[in-house]
């Protein structure tokens, strides 16, 4: 097939975003124009993302966030191929605005409609950004999710492990808010633990050393919550430090996990000569678990690949990358009565 074009929009937590995303025949991707609106102001009075704040200020900013990314691409819907929306997992109401707009430009343009699985934008990214080839290991860790997951190909997935309770992001969120830090949290806690003493305090490592590839955050939230109320008062000192050592329980944790996880691909995929580890989500802006990662994989011999953060966080981009590749594979478009899932694994 020739070159594709094509617009994405993505609504499915607190950003929302339109892309537009061409590939040509031989694999090459391109984002010819894209804009993504946070809605953070919104929800940080609260501590976390208002559900039904979210919905409508998606339904406020859609329509003219896609003028505005088509305006950047130089093109219009008369050149785009088809029209690719999130369809879950997420939050339902941002769900439902974002397919059935989605919805409303393929039927008004006749062109085909992509319903994307949100986790799918993530996990093939990294093939838009440094054109990575099948197999490789994806780690995702944001605010909603937590997955070590094997990327066999378009539409083949394997999740290897994932949190049995919070997600990593959420861990961060926790933690800082129980220490009186600003929400988002991972920002606020990797700014404190520069300052801090990661070996004063031993917080646990849950499930480090399993053969499982499994990740669990909520004893090392309660873990904090005890030190914090362990100190009385607790200084500047005392939090720079608890920050510090959730930090590196964290780093300890994901090491450990996921360096299991790279000797199980090794093992799979003996003739692979340059595996790969891909990683995604807003928790990748770490510099910490970064260092950490790029360490594990330069002893084992993997490439580490970190897309840029404003394509490892949410956007439309990898929407709108994941539906060409969908098209590029032959998967075929789907029908209008397509439902938003807020559960899809
Ligand atoms: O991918 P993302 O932007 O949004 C979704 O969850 O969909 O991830 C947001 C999460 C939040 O929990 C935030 O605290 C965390 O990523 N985060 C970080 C850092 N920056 C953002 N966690 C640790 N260190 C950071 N520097
Ligand atoms: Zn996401």
């Amino acid at each position: 097939s020739s070159q594709l074009t094509i617009l994405g929009i993505e609504t499915s937590c607190d950003e929302t975003a339109a892309a537009v995303v061409t590939r040509a025949a031989d694999g090459h991707g391109e984002i010819l124009g894209e804009v993504v609106l946070s809605q953070l102001e919104e929800h940080s009075a609260y501590g976390g993302v208002v559900p039904e704040i979210a919905a409508r200020a998606h339904v406020e900013a859609l329509d003219s966030l896609i003028s505005e990314a088509l305006l950047r691409s130089g093109r219009t819907l008369a050149d785009v191929d088809a029209i690719a929306a999130t369809s879950g997992p997420g939050l339902i109401g941002g769900l439902i605005v974002g397919l059935m707009t989605g919805k409303a430009i393929a039927r008004a343009t006749g062109k085909p409609l992509y319903a994307v699985n949100h986790l799918e934008g993530h996990a093939l990214t990294a093939r838009l950004t440094d054109g990575v080839a099948f197999p490789y290991l994806m780690l995702l860790v944001s605010g909603g999710h937590t997955q070590l997951v094997l990327v066999r190909g378009v539409d083949d997935y394997e999740r290897w492990g994932t949190t049995i309770d919070d997600a990593l992001g959420e861990a961060f969120d926790k933690t800082a808010k129980l220490l009186g830090l600003p929400y988002p949290g991972g920002p606020a806690v990797e700014r404190m633990a520069k300052s801090g003493n990661a070996e004063r305090f031993t917080f646990p490592r849950p499930l480090v050393g399993e053969a499982r590839l499994d990740f669990s955050f909520s004893g090392l939230k309660t873990a904090v919550r005890q030190a914090a109320q362990s100190i009385e008062p607790v200084t500047e000192q005392d939090i720079a430090d608890i920050c510090a050592s959730f930090q590196r329980a964290v780093s300890r944790t994901l090491k450990d996990r996921i360096g299991r996880g790279l000797e199980r691909f090794r093992t799979l995929y003996p003739d692979v000569a340059t595996p790969a580890l891909v990683v995604a989500g807003g928790v990748a802006a770490n510099a910490e678990l970064r260092a950490t990662l790029q360490t594990l994989c330069d002893k084992n011999r993997f490439r580490f690949i970190a897309p840029p953060m404003a394509l490892c966080t949410d956007n439309a981009a990898m929407i709108a990358w994941a539906g060409l590749e969908r098209m590029a594979v032959g998967l075929s478009a789907d029908d209008l009565s397509v439902a938003p899932r807020s559960r899809w694994p």
